[in-house]
């Protein structure tokens, strides 16, 4: 979500109970499991408006969950007309799914969030259409690592900068960038909460993490320059250069010890070797 120039002061960070963990346990998983029952629709000449279609009638009927961003409307913000969010290429988050098929060499992240027995789960993945290009598969490999890098550093104690130092070290190195005016966020009974989790900063900086804390980190990188342009739609984020940009995304649980991934499914692809 974007981030806020002002956090409200009044608003704090919660810490979830043992019942309220089970029941994030389960909304997230619902919520990876979705993305595994669409990765074989995601294929040339399909729309999102259909993918959109397809995890709504899952969600609803199958899983007897709320899919979060249909008619989800934060201030200022008009509210979203779908139930996924679908970004191809070089949007960078957002996206609002619609009639323009998908062709041979895209990427395309899918983000579904899940409410279920009053909580949430939020994750997304990225696609690839048919065969894309080196530099694609890379931005999207590279993303991967980069959540995971993220997720690697949570544990009670650490610091919030400590995840984004990790994800922008990695990003920076390969020769991407960070989009600064996004970030993870805390989630819970509600699908945006405090904290904010940047995907950039410094080792040692920001809030501790406590064990119960729940949020999410979901990376959005650029295979160009950072900056973000918003489309007409009132929701739909670009890169300012129409560069390539990936993002990856899971819900964590803070542990005293480290951490829990809540929207891990079968078909989720892997914490990467070297992490
Ligand atoms: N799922 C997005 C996130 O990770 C938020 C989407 S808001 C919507 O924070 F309204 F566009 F769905
Ligand atoms: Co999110
Ligand atoms: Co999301």
């Amino acid at each position: 979500m974007n981030v806020l120039v002002n956090p409200l002061p009044a608003m704090s960070i919660s810490l979830k109970t043992p019942e309220e963990i089970e029941k994030m346990r389960i909304a997230g998983r619902l919520a990876g499991e979705v993305l595994d029952y669409i990765e074989p629709f995601v294929k040339p000449g399909v729309t999102t408006a259909e993918l959109d279609r397809l995890c709504h009638v899952y969600m609803v009927d199958v899983q007897g969950c709320i899919p979060a961003p249909l008619n989800y409307a934060p201030p200022g913000y008009a509210p979203f007309p779908k139930s996924i969010c679908a970004s191809i290429n070089h949007q960078v988050c957002h996206g609002v799914p619609n009639e323009r098929p998908l062709k041979k060499g895209d990427i395309v992240n899918l983000d579904i969030t899940t409410i279920k027995d009053g909580y949430h789960g939020d994750s997304s993945r990225m696609y690839v259409v048919g065969e894309a290009s080196i530099l694609a598969k890379r931005l999207c490999t590279v993303t991967h690592e980069c959540l995971w890098l993220g997720i690697s550093k949570v544990r009670a104690g650490a610091r919030l900068g400590d995840i984004g130092a990790a994800i922008q070290k990695h990003a920076e190195t390969n020769g991407f960038s960070v989009v600064r005016e996004f970030c993870g966020h805390g989630i819970g009974r509600n699908f945006h909460e405090e904290p904010q989790v940047l995907h950039y900063g410094k080792v040692g900086t920001g809030i501790e993490l406590l064990a119960g804390m729940t949020f999410t980190i979901e990376p959005m990188i650029n295979a160009g320059k950072a900056a973000i342009s918003e489309l007409p739609d009132g929701w739909t984020i670009i890169t300012k250069d129409r560069s390539l940009s990936a993002q990856w995304e899971h819900t964590l649980l803070v542990t005293e010890t480290g951490h829990e991934v809540l929207t891990l499914s079968h078909g989720a692809p892997p914490k990467p070797d070297f992490v």
